[in-house]
């Protein structure tokens, strides 16, 4: 299959006579690229694991272009959705509701929840609105980097989508929040730019337990995501960085330091990756950054972040990417 790319003032109406038609086609958000399929169609939905490669246990988000759509998706809604979706909606986060009748189970890998989310990106909502919900994961292969633009798209999928929708590079730049609204007390699955600070104001309680109850609950939480191509690490420290680099330069290798210009680390001239200075910069270009990264050098050192927030959501991805090996 070609690969074609558009900019969204001629891919959007192409997009949506492709998805009405059971094809497969990529849009952004202002997260990441989602690769999308009407949500309601289970071959097609079934098409999105084929092209990625990802496993069937692993549930969709649905996306869609107004709140009220979210009652074709969801049965039994709470009203605690409506105050999150009044605060939040359109934005970076997906809700976890009990499944509708007309999404098929290919959707939601089985079970009887389902996760819901409007975009604030105009390119997906105008889509949605002029096809259908779309079911979408981000749109990179199974276990790699989720991708930030079109081009990492097409690195990933030339060949699998019949369309990518070009609308630049996302803002956001880390995947939604997934909030657990079926579960006694909400619970966040997967931190995100949304985060659990600013969802107990709407909501009062919220759980964000360790590491072990979210890969529980959340089936994409237990599988390796966004892990580039060579060995990646986090520095908990400017010195133990700068040792493992000198280390992998000892034995030959090329690594690359990825860093936020804040502190005005003396880093030396060793090959640094500049993230920019706020954790929304951090969040933003994280993805290109780890991208750009695994095709130069062969390893990767990350600063390590404290904070909570936006940091403790960029750092979730960082760990990840590091499969947890700290220096
Ligand atoms: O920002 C995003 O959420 C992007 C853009 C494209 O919208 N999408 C995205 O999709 O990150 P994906 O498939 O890469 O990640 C979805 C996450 C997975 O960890 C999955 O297990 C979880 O959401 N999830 C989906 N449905 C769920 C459900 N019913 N219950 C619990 N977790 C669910
Ligand atoms: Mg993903």
């Amino acid at each position: 299959m070609k690969t074609e790319i558009l900019e969204a003032k001629y891919g959007i109406e192409k997009g949506a006579r492709l998805i009405t038609s059971g094809e497969l086609v990529v849009f952004p958000t202002e997260t990441v690229y989602g690769l999308g399929a009407d949500a309601f169609n289970e071959e097609a939905v079934k098409n999105i694991f084929v092209a990625k490669g990802r496993p069937q246990d692993n549930p969709l988000i649905v996306h869609i272009s107004s709140v009220e759509q979210v009652k074709e998706i969801a049965r039994d809604i709470p009203d605690s959705f409506y105050r999150v979706a009044e605060r939040f909606m359109p934005g970076p986060i997906s809700v976890v509701l009990k499944k509708g009748d007309k999404i098929p189970y290919a959707v939601t890998a089985g079970g009887d929840t389902v996760a819901v989310r409007m975009p604030s990106n105009e390119i997906a909502r105008k889509l949605i609105a002029l096809s259908k919900p779309l079911a979408a994961p981000s749109a990179n292969k199974s276990k790699h980097i989720s991708p930030t633009t079109a081009k990492h798209v097409y690195d990933d999928l030339n060949g699998e989508v019949a369309l990518i929708i070009d609308g630049g590079a996302c803002n956001v730049g880390i995947e939604s929040t997934v909030l657990d609204l079926t579960t006694d007390i909400p619970t966040v699955l997967r931190p995100g730019a949304v985060t659990v600070e600013m969802l107990s104001e709407v909501l009062g309680e919220v759980e964000e337990k360790g590491k072990v109850i979210k890969i529980a609950k959340s089936p994409g939480m237990k599988y390796t995501h966004y892990a580039p191509k060579v060995h990646t690490v986090v520095a908990v420290s400017v010195a133990s960085a700068i040792a493992e680099y000198d280390k992998c330069v000892k034995n030959g290798g090329k690594p690359v330091l990825v860093y936020r210009g804040i502190y005005g680390d003396d880093l030396g001239d060793r090959n640094v990756i500049d993230l920019g200075r706020t954790p929304e910069d951090y969040a933003r270009s994280i993805y290109s950054a780890l991208r750009d990264a695994e095709e130069k050098y062969d390893e990767i050192i990350i600063e390590e972040l404290h904070g909570k927030g936006m940091e403790f959501s960029v750092m979730n991805r960082v760990y990840k990417s590091a499969g947890n090996k700290l220096v």
